[in-house]
């Protein structure tokens, strides 16, 4: 089992808040994007899922939409039998006016009870449909990002991978839970209120009615721009933010190099720019709300002037100018949402665009339709490797012909400079990458033809990083097998022989490893990467040793241990010890993606070649360590 695949995606991320800092200052990614029925039917296909919720949704808002109009009718039919006719109340009701104004009053609270009461429960569904969707999405998202492969991971930076699951799911999500249901209410409310204002007056509604497009399109406009500018305002802080966590992080290294006064240098910078953005959102903001306010101004004093008009030429009455007014500020409204509405339409086919793009893609190490899994006969397997070449871009080779055998069993040393391919080589025999010629075979089969999940399930790999996961020493050991007994993980431990430094820890098997495994000392990572190998029983052992130094006695303590590790199964090694090369029962070195030497410790030593050179660096490295 690949014990530590998971790890080598996150671990791009040691400097986390760096990859989201620069991740802002990538090239932009669209905001809107045109509106295209093939991703809108798969986002319908989300909310599908839902559509008892969509369907009270809608019904609540037409129930919204009936009670709004309702509200400047009561008011016009008030005015016109209570001020207008009196008469007319009294004749119909045999009470006095003032208890027409009262009932009239009545109503509209009445009215506004009920719409309290709708748009509660309204909320509830549409929160409710907005946590299901996003649940959904970002569901599929994790799943889906989970089976990736690491070619993947070396392309796509981790801030990207982030705001698929934040940002754009947060757009995705205000078109499913807005747009249908509201583009419904204010359709209906809109139409309403028109079809009042023609009644009440058509030559004055033709003239307020031209209005609309303007309004329409002019709120599309700005509601861009405050867009754009909003945006620009959340990179500049996600930046500010980025910042205070790397500093935090790194404040060791911070004050160990007497960085303070530079640091806070370029902070003052950052905020400045952010005050900047923040200073001409806040411009573009305020000539938004202006606009409304005089489309708003405009509107009533052409209601007073063309109204008093009509109505001292005996037109239209007091109370349909009222109503007028009244259904004139509905219209707008409804106008300036369905104008709101149409961006997030179009910022949520960008969001969704992104996140399908990211659903869409493929790992490219699959298994292929002849894929059966390995059979688990020895204890070990054996390993061959045939003229193997490999590049991360398959351009630029890193590995060029690379061939060698690992019988069943046994152990073979990688070593080598910085970059020479040793990393690259465990990574093909676990098939996180696959080669581009020659064959990499286990047990005599190609690794194409194994399942991957069988193939994970008998390689172990312990990486260079020793990267834990948050939650206790329990937790990362069992990390491969969660269902393991406390007794089999205790068991692992005494047979590593590390089960005291672990029940010396302050809450023993219990203890918190802190965010990265921070909390624990490099050597005891070391130990917990072990007996989560250890517990997992891997046929072959894959381990990228750390190349930080240890204490001598810690030195020891991991060396008994991986010997253990290492009983009754192949296992390959990248070594930076001298202890561990000399007892593996193999050596290869490696130089620039080439096998230039290999052979065993003494053998290569008399060669007095590249070996016997890493060699020396090997025994100043190992000064001091028990051996
Ligand atoms: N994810 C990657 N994407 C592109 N190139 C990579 C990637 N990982 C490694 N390389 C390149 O491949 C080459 C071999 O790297 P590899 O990690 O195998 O070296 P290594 O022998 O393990 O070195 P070290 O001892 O420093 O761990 C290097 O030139 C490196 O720059
Ligand atoms: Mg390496």
């Amino acid at each position: 089992m690949s014990v530590q695949t998971g790890a080598a995606a996150a671990a791009r991320g040691p400097g986390g808040a760096l990859v989201v800092a620069s991740g802002a200052q990538d090239e932009k990614e669209a905001e809107f994007r045109p509106f295209r029925w093939s991703i809108a039917r798969r986002l319908l296909s989300y909310m599908w899922r839902h559509r008892g919720l969509q369907v009270r949704i809608v019904w609540y808002g037409l129930l919204l939409a009936v009670i709004n109009s309702l509200v400047p009718e009561a008011v016009k039919q008030t005015i016109a039998l209570t001020i207008e006719h009196p008469e007319r109340w009294t004749a119909l009701t045999g009470l006095e006016p003032e208890h027409g104004l009262f009932a009239g009053a009545g109503a509209i609270a009445v009215l506004g009870l009920a719409f309290y009461l709708v748009m509660r429960v309204r909320l509830m569904a549409v929160n409710a449909l907005g946590e299901h969707v996003v649940f959904d999405i970002r569901h599929d998202l994790f799943r889906h990002v989970q089976t990736l492969d690491m070619s993947f991971f070396d392309r796509v930076r981790l801030g990207r991978v982030l705001s698929r699951g934040t940002g754009d799911v947060a757009a995705v999500r205000s078109a499913a839970v807005q747009v249908i249901p509201r583009t419904v209410i204010h359709v209906g409310m809109g139409v309403f209120a028109l079809a009042r204002m023609f009644s009440f007056d058509w030559p004055l509604a033709s003239a307020l009615c031209v209005m609309g497009p303007v309004l329409y399109f002019g709120n599309t406009l700005f509601d861009r721009h405050l867009t754009g500018a909003y945006r620009v305002v959340q990179e500049s802080f996600s930046r500010l933010t980025a910042n205070i966590a790397e500093t935090v992080s790194g404040v060791r290294v911070t004050q160990a190099f007497v960085r303070e006064r530079v640091n806070a240098e370029l902070f003052a910078e950052l905020c400045d720019h952010h005050t900047a953005n923040n200073m001409r959102a806040a411009r573009v903001h305020g000539m938004y709300i202006p606009f409304y306010e005089l489309s708003g101004q405009v509107a009533a004093g052409l209601i007073l002037l063309f109204g008093g008009w009509r109505i001292s030429g005996g037109h239209m009455g007091l109370a349909e100018l009222i109503g007028f007014l009244l259904y004139t500020g509905a219209f707008f409204m409804s106008v300036i949402i369905l104008a709101d509405l149409y961006n997030v339409t179009l910022q949520a086919m960008a969001g969704a665009e992104r996140i399908f793009a990211l659903l869409d893609s493929r790992p490219s190490i699959v298994d292929g339709p002849d894929a059966a899994p390995l059979e688990r006969t020895a204890k070990g397997a054996e390993i061959e490797f045939r003229g193997v070449t490999f590049g991360y871009n398959p351009g630029r080779p890193v590995l060029h012909g690379v061939s060698f055998r690992v019988p069943a069993g046994t152990s073979v040393a990688l070593v080598g400079h910085t970059g020479s391919g040793k990393t690259s080589t465990v990574g093909l025999i676990s098939r996180l990458y696959a080669h581009q010629s020659g064959e990499v075979l286990i047990d005599g089969r190609r690794i194409e033809d194994i399942s991957l999940a069988s193939l994970h399930e008998q390689t172990g790999l312990v990486l260079q990083d020793n990267f834990l996961f948050a939650g206790s020493v329990r937790d990362n050991i069992r990390f491969a097998r969660p269902d393991a007994s406390d007794e089999a993980v205790r068991s692992a431990c005494e047979r590593l022989g590390c089960l005291g430094v672990f029940e010396a820890l302050p809450r023993g098997l219990d203890s918190d490893v802190g965010e990265r495994g921070g909390g624990l000392s490099l050597g005891q990572r070391q130990l917990v990467t072990f007996a989560r190998a250890m517990v997992a029983d891997p046929r072959i052992l894959m381990l990228d040793e750390a190349t930080s130094a240890v204490d001598t006695f810690t030195e020891h303590r991991i060396q008994l241990a991986l010997e253990k590790l290492m009983e009754g199964r192949t296992s390959v090694i990248v070594a930076h010890r001298l202890s561990t090369v000399r007892r593996c029962d193999q050596i290869l070195v490696l130089d620039r993606g080439r096998i230039v030497e290999r052979g065993g410790h003494g053998e290569l030593l008399a060669a007095g070649g590249v070996y016997a050179e890493l060699y020396r660096e090997f025994v100043r490295l190992s000064e001091g360590a028990v051996d």
